[in-house]
């Protein structure tokens, strides 16, 4: 693995659709449970690896709006993990000053993994280190028709003329609407797609994918994202 710069520029943002979860689990012949479970080690490492590398914001693809098509008892278990994961490591959250935020239709979510996010981003919401912002029930086109949604909604009230819309005002009503773009985008696991995450954020995104399995991702792995983005040249359309 090549070893990043760590005088060179570092995303102040990255995204992660942490995929393979359920390969790895069964690379050993294991339920895929206990490869979310794996899964939950390496968020751990990632929020540590993070911190040490001095990255502002880490977007992590948890559960999308699809997921909810997969078996009962799997989502069932990914919802457990959710709820105990939050409680275990709020603390530790918080001794390492890092806030955490949440994107998607929540609302969706069973009212023991709800009551445990709204605790946690309570509790960590003054926190100014590392900001993680987990997508949970999230499909970005069920995003982008939420924030079209509360513009029309606006709109029908009388607080914004058709002509107010641009880019800017559009990005401030999606639920990311107060965070940066993300600067680097990563996908585990090897799959060529972007299963409806950020497809307005990641216009100008660097994109890195690697055959990894999010289970084994660790530190080594994110600073050989890293070092590819610090070789990448960013010209946003220009020269
Ligand atoms: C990613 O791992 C975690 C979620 C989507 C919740 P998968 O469960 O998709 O694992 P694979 O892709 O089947 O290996
Ligand atoms: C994307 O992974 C969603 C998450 C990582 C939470 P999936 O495993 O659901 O994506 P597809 O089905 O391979 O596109
Ligand atoms: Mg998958």
């Amino acid at each position: 693995m090549s070893a990043f710069d760590p005088t060179a520029e570092i995303p102040q943002h990255v995204a992660i659709i942490m995929d393979g979860n359920g390969r790895w689990a069964k690379q050993q012949g294991r339920p895929r449970r206990e490869g979310h479970r794996a899964g939950a080690d390496s968020v751990e490492a990632a929020l540590e690896a993070c911190g040490e590398l001095g990255i502002k914001f880490l977007t992590l693809y948890a559960f999308s709006s699809e997921n909810w098509k997969r078996p009962k008892a799997e989502v069932s278990a990914l919802m457990k993990l959710l709820a105990h994961f939050l409680k275990e490591k709020t603390p530790s959250l918080i001794e390492n000053n890092i806030r955490l935020q949440v994107i998607g239709r929540t609302e969706m979510l069973p009212k023991s993994s709800r009551t445990e996010l709204e605790r946690s981003i309570e509790k960590t919401a003054d926190n100014d280190g590392l900001t993680l912002v987990v997508a949970l029930s999230y499909g970005s086109r069920e995003e982008i028709v939420d924030a079209t949604r509360a513009l029309m909604q606006k709109a029908t009230n009388g607080e914004i003329q058709p002509e107010d819309l641009d880019n800017e005002l559009f990005a401030q009503h999606l639920y990311t609407g107060e965070f940066p773009d993300p600067d680097l985008l990563i996908r585990t696991s090897g799959e060529l797609r972007l299963s409806n995450f950020l497809l307005w954020q990641i216009s100008y995104s660097e994109i890195y994918i690697t055959d990894t399995l999010w289970p084994d991702f660790r530190q080594p792995h994110l600073e050989a994202a890293i070092a590819d983005y610090q070789r990448r040249h960013r010209r946003y359309g220009g020269l």
